[in-house]
Parts: C-alpha cells; sequence; structure tokens
C-alpha cells in the first residue's frame, strides 16, 4: 500500500512545484513600465496629489525616446541624452502610430540608464527619482497624464524614460485603430504587453514553456 502510494506523492510533490513555479514566473512576466508608473502613482497620492493617467501613447513614445540615448550611457551610469524636440512629432508620433493632431504639451521628461539589471522599484528610486530636483518634477501639478518605457541596448545598459504631459487625458496621444504601431524591442506602459524582444531582456518568462512542458509530462505520466 504505502509502496504504491510513494511514488504518486513524490509525483503529486513537483506538480505542485511546477505549478507555483508556472504561477511565480507569470507574475514576474509583468510589465516593468507599467509597474513605474505605480511608483509614480504611489509616491504622488502619498504627497496628496492626483494620480496621472496611463497614457499608451505616451508610453510608446517614451520607448521611442530612449531609442535615442542607446549610444549614450556612461560607465558610470550617467546618460547624456537630448534629441532635438522636434523629434516628438516627426519621430516619435510617426513611429508609435500616434495621431498627430493629437500629440499633447510633453510638461516634463526624466531619462536614465544603468548597467545593472534593477527592478522598477529600484530603477524608480535609484535611476529615475534619484534627487530633489527629480522629485520635484515627479511632483508638479501641471501633469495629467504619463508614459513610461524601457529597454535594453544588445547585451548593454538598461534604459528607463517618463513623459509627463498636461493634457486631456483622453484625447491626447490617440493610437491609430487603438493599438498604434507594434514595437519591436522593450515595453512600454499604458497596454498590458510584456516586453518584447526575447533576446534582450532577460526575463523568467523564458522558462516558462521549461515548467510547462515539465508540468504536462506529470500530468500525462500520472
Ligand atoms: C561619469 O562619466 C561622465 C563621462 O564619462 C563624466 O563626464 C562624469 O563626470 C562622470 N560622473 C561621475 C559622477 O563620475
Ligand atoms: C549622444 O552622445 C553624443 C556624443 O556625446 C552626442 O553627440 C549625441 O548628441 C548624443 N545623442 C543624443 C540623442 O543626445
Ligand atoms: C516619494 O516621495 C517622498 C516624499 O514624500 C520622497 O521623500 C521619496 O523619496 C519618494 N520616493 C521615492 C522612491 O523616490
Ligand atoms: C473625455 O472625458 C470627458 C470627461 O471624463 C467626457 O465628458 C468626454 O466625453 C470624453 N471624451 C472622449 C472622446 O471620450
Amino acid at each position: 500500500m504505502i509502496a504504491m502510494w510513494k511514488p504518486y506523492c513524490w509525483k503529486f510533490s513537483i506538480l505542485c512545484l511546477s505549478i507555483v513555479a508556472l504561477v511565480a514566473s507569470a507574475k514576474n512576466d509583468g510589465n516593468p513600465a507599467n509597474e513605474v508608473v505605480d511608483c509614480i502613482n504611489k509616491n504622488r497620492t502619498t504627497n496628496k496629489l492626483p494620480k496621472l493617467y496611463n497614457s499608451p501613447g505616451l508610453g510608446c513614445m517614451a520607448l521611442q525616446y530612449i531609442s535615442e540615448c542607446m549610444g549614450n550611457c556612461s560607465t558610470n551610469n550617467t546618460l547624456s541624452c537630448q534629441p532635438p524636440e522636434v523629434d516628438i512629432t516627426e519621430v516619435y508620433a510617426p513611429n508609435c502610430g500616434v495621431e498627430l493632431p493629437t500629440v499633447g504639451t510633453i510638461s516634463g521628461h526624466l531619462v536614465g540608464c544603468q548597467w545593472k539589471h534593477l527592478n522598477p522599484e529600484q530603477a524608480f528610486s535609484k535611476v529615475l527619482i534619484s534627487d530633489k530636483k527629480r522629485l520635484s518634477l515627479l511632483h508638479s501639478k501641471d501633469h495629467t497624464e504619463v508614459g513610461v518605457g524601457f529597454s535594453r541596448a544588445h547585451h548593454g545598459p538598461f534604459f528607463w524614460c517618463i513623459l509627463f504631459s498636461s493634457g486631456k487625458t483622453n484625447s491626447t496621444f490617440v493610437l491609430e485603430g487603438g493599438r498604434g504601431i507594434k514595437q519591436r524591442n522593450g515595453c512600454f506602459s499604458g497596454k498590458d504587453l510584456p516586453c518584447s524582444s526575447g533576446r534582450k531582456l532577460p526575463f523568467p518568462s523564458d522558462l516558462k514553456p521549461v515548467v510547462f512542458s515539465m508540468l504536462l509530462h506529470l500530468i500525462v505520466g500520472i
């Protein structure tokens, strides 16, 4: 009786473990750009400021902004990157599929880079809101909406960008057809899309198929 029961017990434990691993990896699969928006809004609300609307159009433009900064992260994690302002309408909006007449005023931006991988909370406090000047920009009463982009240079540093806007939240940065143009690398806030570009972002989601096939094997095996 016991001898028969034992292998099942063992298999059952592995089954449980794999389910836990699968759930955990699914959780890590989230969008780090959206997590930064959560940090932004948490910090604003604890300081009695209104939450900012998480705009996908603006988020995509923040990701586009980063693409111009890829070569400019120094070894000491300082980023010198000043793309021309006209790029907002001439490059970012068309590349994202943001309807041009709906491009609103950018009321502030914050960018940063880091050679080491940081989680969104660390990126928020250590890279993006790293001093008082940046904190006061975060707390500006002008902002009504926000967009965050996150990407990594090939085998290189990680880049973060926050764009703030003072535009009307439901009529600015409108994406063509509601979806805009799909971005190939990195991720942006406002949508529930995970980070694209398998090769660039080292996320545990890579493990998911492995765990899943293990699970399947076990279920079929039992
Ligand atoms: C970081 O590096 C840049 C360029 O390499 C340099 O100009 C800057 O002074 C450095 N900053 C610090 C804090 O070391
Ligand atoms: C990146 O750095 C180079 C060299 O310092 C500079 O010429 C260029 O304008 C920078 N790029 C941006 C987008 O600021
Ligand atoms: C959030 O806001 C407080 C001010 O209430 C500030 O001191 C703190 O540094 C902010 N948090 C982060 C992670 O920047
Ligand atoms: C935008 O929001 C306002 C107030 O929430 C609403 O009255 C208006 O109809 C909305 N416009 C669109 C295009 O959704």
